[in-house]
């Protein structure tokens, strides 16, 4: 069987990085007996100037046909005063609903070569390894009434709604679970229980699910107030953490920049039956694009995790990490890992991972 991939490279710097990616599919094929194959098709800003849609019909056909798909990145200044329903990031939360990818693996791993890139302590940061579990097909982001009407008295009134039901609860949770099983069986979850009762009943459900269904996995609960501040105090502490839609947005992010390497940290969205978007966690950076800088690993890792989450091609993953393991602890570094040290292009990086991968 061929898998089939859907290829969006999107905007910016999106482009760039997926062809890198691209390279080391390639290679994956003709080396190592990949059977891959790929189409690619427009999405987010660049998909909205030619047909005047972020997520044209044919686009969003391509992935659900697909076993995964690739993203680069969307986004960019140029589109930012579009009405809502057209923005870039329209495409996203589309390719989100539409293809059920509600569990979001946002993995943040230290890289002992760039200890010294994060903006904390180097002894703070020390081996952390951190998966965060993020909903992303429900809660605020999703919930209806939302909106901004015009009151007759002339102001305006904004509302999104923070809903969830227990089973869309349970399902994430137990993505959450089953991963930590595989890892050091420790879970975090994280509400704000003491205020929202949308999330005292996430917190109600996970905690039942946990005594029932998982009992060999430590469970703990933590405010989301209260885990911003420890990521940046201890975040060894953390192994699995699963949360809400925009908790997690928030909590990925920071967790993120704990590696002190944006630019290396992938994204797995699942659905129910295993198929995948795959994309690197940063964004488009508009600031770059085109000028040949960018960081291709962190969309190469995606690639791994797809082949790892959605392929079931774990030894082919592995030696991709390696690679990039590989090629870190050589030396290649782009501009926004160099620190002061010399840099190579995203082409050069992309082509250090495939020499490293035929080693
Ligand atoms: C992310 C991004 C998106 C989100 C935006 C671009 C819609 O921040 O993937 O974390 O908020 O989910
Ligand atoms: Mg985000």
């Amino acid at each position: 069987m061929t898998y089939k991939l859907a290829i969006l490279p999107g905007d910016g710097i999106g482009p760039e990085i997926v062809a890198e990616a691209v390279k080391v599919l390639t290679a994956l094929r003709d080396d190592f007996g990949l059977e891959v194959g790929w189409e690619q098709a427009p999405v987010g800003g660049s998909a909205y100037d030619d047909t005047g849609h972020p997520l044209p019909g044919p686009t969003l056909d391509l992935a659900r046909s697909a076993d995964a798909v690739l993203l680069g990145a969307v986004g960019g200044p140029k589109w930012e005063a579009l009405d809502h329903s057209v923005r870039p990031e329209r495409a996203l939360l589309g390719l989100r609903k539409e293809l059920g990818l509600f569990a979001n693996l946002r993995p943040a791993k230290a890289f002992p070569e760039l200890a010294e890139a994060s903006a904390l302590r180097p002894e703070v940061v020390a081996g952390i390894d951190i998966m965060v579990v993020r909903e992303l097909t429900g809660g605020i982001y999703f919930g209806e009434p939302s909106g901004v009407e015009e009151l007759a008295d002339g102001r305006r009134r904004g509302v999104n709604t923070l809903v969830y039901t227990s089973d869309e609860i349970e399902r994430i949770g137990r993505v959450a679970f089953d991963i930590a099983r595989k890892r050091s069986g420790r879970v975090c979850s994280v509400d704000k229980a003491n205020v929202l009762e949308a999330t005292e009943m996430w917190r109600e459900v996970i905690t039942a699910l946990g005594e029932r269904d998982y009992p060999d996995v430590a469970l703990s609960h933590m405010y989301v107030d209260n885990a911003a501040m420890q990521l940046v105090r201890a975040p060894s502490q953390f192994d699995v953490m699963v949360t809400t839609n925009m908790f997690g947005d928030i909590l990925s992010d920071e967790a993120s920049m704990l590696t002190g390497s944006i630019g290396l940290l992938p994204s797995a969205s699942l659905n129910q039956e295993g198929a995948g978007m795959y994309e690197p966690i940063h964004g488009s950076a508009p600031d770059i694009a085109g000028t040949g800088q960018a960081n291709p690993l962190a969309t190469i890792l995606s690639v791994a995790m797809m082949l790892r989450y959605s392929l079931d091609q774990g030894e082919i993953a592995d030696r991709v990490e390696a690679a990039v393991e590989r090629v870190l602890a050589d030396g290649w570094r782009t501009p926004d890992i160099a620190g002061n040290g010399e840099a190579v292009g995203t082409a050069e990086m992309g082509d250090a991972v495939i020499a490293a991968l035929r080693g």
